[in-house]
């Protein structure tokens, strides 16, 4: 089955961005001019992926608002010079689709992608956290992983090496080299994951990063799955049932990573965008 939806879990506080994500989602912070979910929903249309399911939770209307129409503003710049500054997220708006749900309660990633499955239904689907933000010259990460999945027909988690001493910030996984193609990409067979996991106790420094494509069955394991690490139910805790029947790749993708999560990363992030992008005047 083709992949056309992707989910973006949004719902959490963004602690580390407080004050500034006391009253606007984290999602919507800017990277330059653009705010990271969008960033994330055009990897996922560049994916073929067209139908977008957002995780909310309170305080996070504005993401509702950015991908809709805003007449007022419209009206007051059409014909200007100033026009152009719309036309990417009018054409985000109008090749894909979206629909919003609530995490009432925040229990974690796991839980949050169980709530998106009414959103979802039973079909293999993408997920993107919009906090990692992802850029690669050529086909995007997300693209990759979804050649990736038409290829093994399981869920896949995006993997990069980080340095031993931040497995703590983490799911990590370990695993059987399938494929080496390349000096860039690889594939493995997951064998185990671990979320967080101290240094001491890592399998490997191979970390899952904000990508996932996940069968639809993970949302009767998420259902069963028990409050884990933080006590909040982890995604991590979920693929491992799927992995112990062999269903999970991890593929350590081709391009860049910034964790806009966290104030380094972010500022990380808006200097490359900065250096690679030419503004509009
Ligand atoms: P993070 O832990 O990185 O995000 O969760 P956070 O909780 O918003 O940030 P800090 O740590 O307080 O600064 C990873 C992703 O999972 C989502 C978050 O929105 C983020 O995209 N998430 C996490 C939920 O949607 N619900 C949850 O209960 C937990």
């Amino acid at each position: 089955m083709k992949i056309k939806k992707c989910l973006f879990p949004a719902a959490g506080y963004g602690t580390r961005f407080l004050p500034a994500t006391k009253a606007t989602p984290k999602e919507m912070l800017p990277v330059l001019t653009k705010p990271l979910i969008q960033y994330g929903v055009e990897e996922a249309l560049e994916a073929g992926l067209n139908t977008m399911a957002v995780v909310t939770g309170r305080g996070k209307r504005a993401i509702e608002d950015h991908f809709d129409i805003s007449y007022e503003l419209e009206h007051q710049i059409k014909g200007t010079s100033k026009e152009h500054y719309l036309s990417e997220i009018r054409s985000v708006i109008t090749n894909c689709t979206f629909s919003y749900t609530r995490q009432i309660e925040m229990k974690g990633l796991g839980h949050a992608i169980l709530c998106g499955e009414t959103l979802i239904g039973n079909e293999p689907f993408a997920v993107v956290l919009a906090d990692d933000l992802c850029d690669n010259e050529d086909d995007g990460v997300l693209s990759q992983m979804v050649e990736v999945y038409n290829k093994y027909k399981c869920s896949v988690v995006a993997i990069e090496e980080v340095p031993i001493e931040d497995t703590n910030k983490y799911g990590v996984i370990a695993g059987s080299i399938i494929s080496d193609s390349d000096q860039e990409s690889s594939l493995y067979q997951v064998t185990d994951m671990v979320e967080k996991p101290d240094p001491k106790d890592a399998p490997t420094n191979l970390a899952i990063i904000g990508r996932y494509i996940l069968t639809p069955d993970i949302f009767d394991i998420l259902r069963k799955t028990k409050p884990g690490k933080g006590g909040e139910i982890q995604i991590t805790d979920a693929l491992l049932e799927q992995a112990k029947l062999g269903n999970v790749i991890a593929y350590k993708f081709k391009g860049k990573r910034f964790d806009c999560g966290s104030v380094d990363g972010f500022v990380e992030a808006t200097n490359y965008f900065y250096e690679k992008t030419v503004l509009p005047d």
